[in-house]
C-alpha cells in the first residue's frame, strides 16, 4: 500500500523533506502546544453544539414561560444525553486556552525569544492573543440568559461611549443598539464563522513563520552541538507522539474539569429581566474591569458641545490600549545586532525581565482590583497598590538578578 502511494504521491520526498524535520525540546514549549489543540477541542466541541443552538433572540413561549429561543435551545442541550459534558468542555477549552496562551507568552517574553528574529510572530501573536479574547466575548454572549445580556451590553456601552465614532462601531459591530434583534445573529456569526476562521488563518501564519524562523533551542545545545546546528527529535515519529500525549492529555484535562466543575448556569440567571445581576468579567478581561474602577469619576475631558472623553473610554478603551501597545512593542525596545536563537538567561536582560514581572503584578492588582467592593478595600487604597506594588515588584526582581547578588 506504502509503495503504490509513494509511486504516485513521492511520499519518499516528503518523508525526507519534512517528517524529519528536528525539534528542540523543552517542557515550557508545550504551552503553545496546550493552546493549539484547547483550540482544535474548541472547534470540534463548538460543532456539536451548533447541531442544536438557536441563534435568535426572538422570545418563545414554553410551559406558559417567556424566554428567547437562544436560552431555549441552551436548556434542551443540557438535557442532551452529551450536551450538558460536551458545554462544558467548551467553556474550560476557552479558558484553558487562555490560560495557557498568557503562560506561551510569559515563556516567549522571559527567554527573549520574542527578540530577533521572532519580532514579527510576536507581533502576530499579539492578534492571535486579541481574536481569543474576542471569541470569549462574543461567545459569552450566546446563552441570552440574564447574566450574558448584561456583561454583553456592557461591552457595548463601552464601544459606544468613544467619542465621535463609538457609536457607529457599537452599532455596526453589534447590529444596531444592544440587544437589538439583530444583535444576537451578528455576534453569533462573529464567534462560528468570522473568528475561527481568521484564528485558524492567523495560527496557520504562526507556524509558517515559527517553522521558517527554526524553534529556538535549549541554551546548553549550543555547547553540545555548536550555535548553528540543532539539537533534538524528528517530527516523525517522536515529536508527533509527543504531540499526540499532549493532545490526549488536554482532552482528558478539559474532561476531568467539565465533570468536576461547573459553569455558567443559564437556569440559575433565567432569562434577560428588568433587573440587572451582579456582573463581572472572565478573569481574563477582570484586569480591564479594575482600571474602569480606578478611574475616578470626574476625569471627563470635554471634546466639544457634544462629545467628551468619558472615564469608561479612559478605563475600558485607551488605558488597556496603551498595555497592550507597549506589550506589542516589546521586541522593539531592544536594539537589533544579534539574533537570539538560543533561549537567553533573565540575567542577560535584568531591566526587560523586571518590567515583565512589574507587568504582571500590574495585572494581578487590577484584576483584584474588580473585587474591591467585596474584599472591602477602599479605592483610594486600590490606587496606590496600582503604583506601588508593580514598583516593588520591579526592584525585587531586578536586585534577585542583577549580578553582585547571584552566587
Ligand atoms: C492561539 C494562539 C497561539 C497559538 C496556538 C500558538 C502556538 C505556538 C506554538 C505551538 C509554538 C511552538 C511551540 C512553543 O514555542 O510553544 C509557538 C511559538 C511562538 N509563539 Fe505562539 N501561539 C499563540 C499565540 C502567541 C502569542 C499571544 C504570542 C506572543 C505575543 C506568541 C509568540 C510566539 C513566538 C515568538 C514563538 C516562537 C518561539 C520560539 O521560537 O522560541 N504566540 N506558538
Amino acid at each position: 500500500m506504502y509503495r503504490w502511494l509513494d509511486e504516485r504521491l513521492n511520499l519518499e520526498r516528503f518523508k525526507k523533506k519534512y517528517l524529519s524535520k528536528v525539534f528542540p525540546v523543552h517542557p515550557t514549549f508545550f504551552f503553545g502546544e496546550i493552546a493549539l489543540f484547547s483550540f482544535v477541542i474548541l472547534v470540534l466541541t463548538g460543532i456539536y453544539l451548533l447541531f442544536s443552538y438557536v441563534p435568535s433572540s426572538e422570545i418563545v413561549t414554553v410551559g406558559g414561560k417567556k424566554m428567547p429561543a437562544s436560552y431555549y435551545s441552551i436548556l434542551l442541550i443540557n438535557k442532551q444525553p452529551l450536551g450538558l459534558i460536551i458545554r462544558y468542555v467548551h467553556h474550560w477549552a476557552a479558558h484553558l486556552m487562555i490560560a495557557a496562551l498568557i503562560l506561551h507568552m510569559a515563556r516567549v517574553f522571559f527567554t527573549g525569544s520574542f527578540k530577533k528574529p521572532r519580532e514579527i510572530n510576536w507581533l502576530v501573536g499579539m492578534i492571535l492573543f486579541t481574536l481569543a479574547i474576542l471569541a470569549g466575548f462574543t461567545g459569552y454572549s450566546l446563552p441570552f440568559d440574564a447574566l450574558s445580556v448584561v456583561a454583553t451590553g456592557i461591552g457595548y456601552e463601552i464601544a459606544n461611549s468613544i467619542p465621535y465614532v463609538g457609536n457607529a462601531i457599537a452599532n455596526f459591530f453589534f447590529n444596531g443598539h444592544f440587544p437589538a434583534s439583530g444583535s444576537l445573529p451578528r455576534l453569533f456569526m462573529y464567534h462560528v464563522v468570522l473568528l475561527p476562521a481568521l484564528l485558524s488563518a492567523t495560527i496557520g501564519l504562526h507556524m509558517l513563520i515559527m517553522i521558517k524562523q527554526k524553534h529556538t533551542q535549549p541554551a546548553k545545545n549550543k555547547e553540545i552541538v555548536g550555535p548553528d546546528k540543532i539539537l533534538g527529535i524528528p517530527l516523525y515519529p517522536q515529536q508527533i507522539s509527543l504531540m499526540l500525549f499532549v493532545f490526549l492529555s488536554t482532552t482528558a484535562l478539559l474532561f476531568f474539569m467539565a465533570s468536576l466543575l461547573p459553569v455558567h448556569n443559564v437556569e440559575y440567571f433565567g432569562p434577560p429581566t428588568l433587573q440587572t445581576p451582579m456582573v463581572k468579567p472572565d478573569w481574563y478581561l477582570l484586569w480591564i474591569y479594575g482600571i474602569i474602577k480606578l478611574i475616578p469619576g470626574s476625569w471627563n475631558i470635554p471634546l466639544s458641545a457634544t462629545a467628551s472623553i468619558d472615564p469608561e473610554v479612559i478605563g475600558g478603551v485607551i488605558a488597556p490600549g496603551i498595555i497592550l501597545t507597549i506589550i506589542a512593542l516589546a521586541p522593539f525596545f531592544y536594539k537589533n545586532d544579534e539574533f537570539v536563537n538560543h533561549l537567553e538567561p533573565v540575567s542577560k536582560r535584568p531591566i526587560g525581565t523586571s518590567l515583565g514581572v512589574a507587568f504582571i503584578v500590574l495585572f494581578i492588582v487590577l484584576s483584584f482590583t474588580g473585587y474591591q467592593a467585596e474584599l472591602n478595600i477602599p479605592i483610594w487604597v486600590c490606587r496606590i497598590y496600582t503604583v506601588v506594588l508593580p514598583i516593588i515588584a520591579f526592584v525585587i526582581t531586578y536586585l534577585i538578578i542583577k549580578k553582585p547578588f547571584r552566587s
